[in-house]
């Protein structure tokens, strides 16, 4: 208890200490219950009108920000898909510019994927119908059109889709959605007086990534959300521009991952931290069974760890992600399995049919504040994305292996259209927690090596996108293109 008590006030403390930088008194307030992004079941909803739309949201009491919002004011709601069954979405941008909707983890053709050729002209419906082959897991949908991703899901352009299958309908987790199967999209933005600063960024902001000060999950900041005295399950998106996070429970307690962004992991993996770049999503499992309440931390990473001498890292700034409060009201459910799942890692014959292919990420400064211009600093094996020059050309169903370094800082790098197993990491083996489907990595100067294989098609006029997800890179052209036949 004392413990507790004493943690709570260093948390207090440090919260306070972080936030006075350039923050009001206004912003340094009390807990605030966690918004739930409102969840709509593809089987039971046939036609899912979705409006992407300007909103006011109150992420301080009494202030409000102009944000914007699916079917909302900031975000938009959790959508429910079923393998082997289809969804009907339909898509209304009602924000007064064009913009797109990206599926980000869909195993999608790419005609329904969202890339920028997918333009939705304001007041324009896009309406797709998703075939939803893929195993459970947590992918989601943000804006994907050329050189306004970092503003439109800055504003708030984001939701979930919870893939489920027979597997994880079977296994007995927690499933009650919002009460101990908790989404988590966590963000960073800054607040003047209350009220969320519109996206702008620097020269520098635009090379780092935009990276601001205050936590913001599911639209809420400093939250809290009541649990039951069991096993929660929390599905982590770092739906972030740019900022890497350290994530943490306080009195580093143990926690269990079960999955990666594709799907679970064969068998939970026990662990005391995790570390998270934009665009990955992971789902960790607690046990509150001997708890009254805990906070999930984060500590907020510099954009390039190696400028930092590893004895410094005290001084990175950490904020409370959500406090889960026992409430002895809710009724504990689910457990957690032993086993999960069954990933086949790719054979000695797979890798050496596969047709390998490399990519260099990079970056160069040329430390012109007054050109605004970003374009043709970010680059990809040389070339900044071109909305009319495909990149690369894959054969449907054929082995693929990507092997991808880049330059300046870590970069995350995400490929459209599938779930992908890492063969190495920066060099090195693949960390267990890490030996599942994914569809983001975090790549250096050491090469990060991926295998796939594509299942579905996407042409010229809709091809499918790799890139860095740190948004204003993204923005900036360090992005291609490539065709699925
Ligand atoms: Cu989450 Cu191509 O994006
Ligand atoms: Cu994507
Ligand atoms: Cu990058």
């Amino acid at each position: 208890m004392m413990k507790k008590h004493i943690t709570a006030i260093a948390i207090a403390t440090f919260t306070m200490l972080f936030t006075s930088v350039g923050c009001s008194k206004q912003e340094q307030q009390a807990s605030n219950e966690l918004r739930i992004p409102a969840l709509i079941d593809s089987l039971e909803n046939k036609d899912i009108q979705l409006q992407l739309r300007k909103g006011q949201h109150q992420f301080y009491a009494n202030v409000n920000s102009e944000t914007m919002g699916i079917n909302a004011d900031y975000l938009g709601p959790t959508i429910r898909l079923y393998n082997g069954s289809s969804a009907n979405i339909s898509f209304t941008n009602q924000i007064g510019e064009t913009t797109t909707v990206h599926g980000h983890g869909l195993h999608v053709p790419g005609n329904i994927d969202g890339g920028p050729q997918l333009a939705i002209k304001p007041q324009a419906t896009w309406r797709i119908n998703i075939p939803v082959r893929q195993q459970a897991g947590m992918s989601w949908y943000h804006p994907h059109f050329m050189g306004k991703t970092a503003e439109h899901v800055h504003a708030g352009l984001a939701g979930i889709y919870l893939i489920e299958d027979e597997n994880s309908i079977s296994l007995n987790l927690p499933k009650h959605y919002g009460v101990n199967d908790i989404p988590l999209v966590i963000q960073d933005r800054t607040f003047i007086n209350g009220k969320m600063k519109p996206y702008a960024v620097t020269h520098d902001q635009m090379m780092d990534g935009l990276r601001e000060e205050t936590l913001v999950v599911n639209g809420t900041v400093t939250p809290f959300t009541n649990v039951p005295q069991g096993w929660v399950r929390l599905r982590l998106l770092n739906g972030s521009n740019a900022r890497f996070y350290r994530f943490y429970f306080e009195n580093n307690e143990t926690f269990y991952k079960i999955a990666t962004e594709g799907g679970f992991l064969n068998n939970p993996v026990a662990l005391q931290e995790l570390t998270m770049s934009p665009g990955e999503r992971n789902e960790i499992m607690l046990d509150l069974s001997n708890m009254d309440n805990i906070h999930l931390m984060a500590e907020f990473l510099p954009s390039d760890p190696d400028d930092q001498l590893f004895f410094m890292s005290w001084l990175n700034p950490t904020a409370s992600v959500v406090e889960l409060r026992v409430d002895g009201a809710l009724t504990a459910q689910g457990e957690l399995p032993k086993t999960l799942n069954d990933i086949k890692a790719f054979t000695q014959d797979d890798k050496d049919s596969a047709n390998l292919r490399r990519f260099t990420l990079d970056m160069d400064d040329d430390g012109n504040n007054a050109v605004m211009d970003h374009h043709s600093m970010f680059s990809i094996n040389g070339q900044s994305m071109k909305m009319n020059v495909i990149n690369e050309r894959v054969s449907k169903g054929q082995f693929e292996r990507w092997s991808i370094t880049a330059e300046m800082m870590p970069h995350p790098f995400h490929v459209h259209g599938v779930s992908f197993q890492i063969l190495s990491h920066q060099g090195k083996p693949p960390a267990e927690a890490d030996r599942g489907w994914k569809d983001t990595v975090v790549v250096g100067p050491e090469p990060t090596e991926v295998m796939m294989r594509f299942n579905h098609q996407a042409g010229e006029q809709a091809p499918y996108m790799y890139h860095c997800h740190i948004l204003e890179h993204e923005d900036g052209g360090m992005m291609g293109q490539f065709t699925v036949k």
